[in-house]
Parts: C-alpha cells; sequence; structure tokens
C-alpha cells in the first residue's frame, strides 16, 4: 500500500494533497507535530503522543484543538493503510491567512495525517551503532514545544551525516549536552545513566520517559542531570533514542570510539528492556 494521506477531511491521492501558499504553516512555521509509529498492526504509545499533542497546541495559543476527534483521524488513517509497522506523522498548522505576523482566532486549522512503511533500518543500527558529531545548539529556547520550526535541527542532522555520521549531538551555550537533533541523548557512567533534565531546552521525548520507566522497573540508577560535553565524550556508554529509532547504542563521538566501540551493558539491557516494553504492548501512561 503506497503512502495514506489525510488532509483537511479527507483521504486524498498525492497529487491531490496541496495546501495553501497562505498556509501558515508554510509561511512561518507556524504548527506543530507528531512523529508516531505501530508494532504489528496496534499504533504504539498513542496516549503519550495525544498528551503532548495537547501540552503543544496549549502552549502555541491552538488548545481550541479537540484532540479526540485528531486521535479518530489518526486511527482512520492507520487502519486504512493495514500496514502493521508503519511511521504516522500528523501535522496542525495555525491555518490560512494572508501573511502577516498576528494570526486571529478564528482560523481553521489544516490537519495532515501521513502513514506509510516504517524504513527497515534497526537492525543495522543495532549491530553498528550510530556515530554522532557534536554541535552547538542554535535553537530556541521553547523546544519543549513540538513546533516545526526545525531548521537549525536539519541543518545540525545534515551538517553531522555530511561529516560521515549519523546524528548531531548538541550542546548549549554554556557547553551542557542539551539532546540530539532529532532523538534524546543518554550516557553512561559509572553505571549511572544520565540524561537532560525535562524542561524549555529539550523535547520531552517519549523514548525518554519509557527509558526512565525501565531503569526504574530494572534497578538501572539513573539521574537527570545536564552533562558537560567533556563528562558526555568519556562516557563509558552513549545512547540515543527515538519513536523511529527505539533505544540505540552510540559507538562513535566526533570520531572516537564509545567504551570499546560496541553497545555498553547498560545500553544492551535498555534496548532490550524497551523491546520487551513492545512486545508486551505495555504503553499505558504511568502517573
Ligand atoms: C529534537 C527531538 N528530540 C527528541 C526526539 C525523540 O522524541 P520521541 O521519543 O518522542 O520520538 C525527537 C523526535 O522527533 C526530536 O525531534
Amino acid at each position: 500500500m503506497p503512502e495514506v494521506i489525510y488532509l483537511n477531511g479527507q483521504f486524498v491521492e498525492p497529487e491531490n494533497a496541496v495546501i495553501s501558499i497562505h498556509d501558515r504553516g508554510f509561511l512561518f512555521g507556524d504548527a506543530v507535530y507528531e512523529a508516531m509509529r505501530s508494532y504489528d498492526g496496534r499504533l504504539w504509545a498513542m496516549q503519550r503522543h495525544l498528551q503532548r499533542l495537547r501540552r503543544s497546541l496549549h502552549e502555541i495559543d491552538m488548545g481550541y484543538v479537540d484532540v479526540n476527534i485528531i486521535a479518530e483521524v489518526i486511527e482512520r488513517a492507520y487502519q486504512r493503510s493495514e500496514l502493521p509497522d508503519a511511521s504516522v506523522y500528523l501535522q496542525i498548522t495555525r491555518g490560512v491567512q494572508p501573511r502577516r505576523h498576528a494570526y486571529t482566532q478564528d482560523l481553521v486549522p489544516t490537519v495532515l495525517v501521513t502513514v506509510r512503511d516504517i524504513t527497515p533500518m534497526l537492525a543495522r543500527i543495532n549491530r553498528d551503532g550510530e556515530s554522532v558529531m557534536t554541535a552547538p545548539d542554535v535553537r530556541w529556547k521553547r523546544c519543549d514545544i513540538k513546533s516545526t520550526n526545525l531548521l537549525p535541527n536539519i541543518l545540525a542532522h545534515t551538517a553531522a551525516i555530511d561529516g560521515g555520521a549519523h546524528e548531531a549531538v548538541l550542546y548549549d551555550a554554556e557547553g551542557y549536552v542539551t539532546e540530539a537533533a532529532s532523538m534524546a541523548v543518554f550516557c553512561v557512567e559509572e553505571g549511572c545513566v544520565l540524561t537532560t533534565p525535562l524542561g524549555p531546552e529539550i523535547l520531552p521525548s517519549i523514548t525518554r520517559q519509557f527509558v526512565v520507566e525501565i531503569a526504574a522497573d530494572e534497578g538501572i540508577p539513573l539521574r537527570e542531570e545536564r552533562v558537560s560535553l567533556e563528562r558526555f565524550r568519556n562516557a563509558s556508554e552513549v545512547m540515543l533514542g527515538s519513536t523511529s529509532h527505539e533505544v540505540c547504542p552510540v559507538t562513535r563521538v566526533d570520531g572516537r570510539p564509545v567504551g570499546d566501540g560496541t553497545a555498553g551493558p547498560v545500553t544492551r539491557r535498555l534496548m532490550a528492556g524497551f523491546k520487551r516494553r513492545v512486545a508486551a504492548g505495555d504503553d499505558a501512561v504511568r502517573e
């Protein structure tokens, strides 16, 4: 099945999936999104994605969007795809208005959902690990909102690819690691997992939530703590996490091997713990 596309109330063929040149998402990046996935015929961690979506919408003054209706649309689009393992993308823009900075409250949001087969890449990453390049974090001060304003992320990510790595790990003006261009970041020091505390500097990653829960369940020490670039570069293990990549090992940072250059023991436990949660369909929101 080719990509399923839902746009503003209907399922459309790619050639008919067109938006207005006055769409504020196109003009200003005035939009939020969610990137979800399914495993084996079931959407994964939907309540968590919807919670984050609700918060993103609220933070950009679009709290009037009915997320329950959005959830139904996502489910319909997913069912239509008939794909067991799919990548599901949702974008909601503020709507169409001739270009001016100030928005009015009467705009009709543009809603896009796409569903496609998820690229089979995890086997390679789980085996070889990712290599990352560090880069300054030049993003705005509200990275906790999942907005489509991703220019700094895509520039850093592309520079990492061009430099022979897979992903960029970002550090702030004080030299502390924040997160990666499109993933959460973890490192291990003396057996303890360290990850950036939640706040406006990072996206509240859903994979990060699972890692925190799995570490607690399995008795793996974990601290939410800012880590300097120097400590990060000397960590015994480094991991990335995202919906599409799950928990994956990082085996090189700025060209140097992490530990012995293979996935370390804590990383392997967290990867296995994540896979167990997926196999059990255990994605309910915890208090
Ligand atoms: C900047 C950034 N951080 C972290 C993540 C990982 O988030 P999640 O685990 O919810 O996929 C993403 C995913 O899109 C991201 O763009």
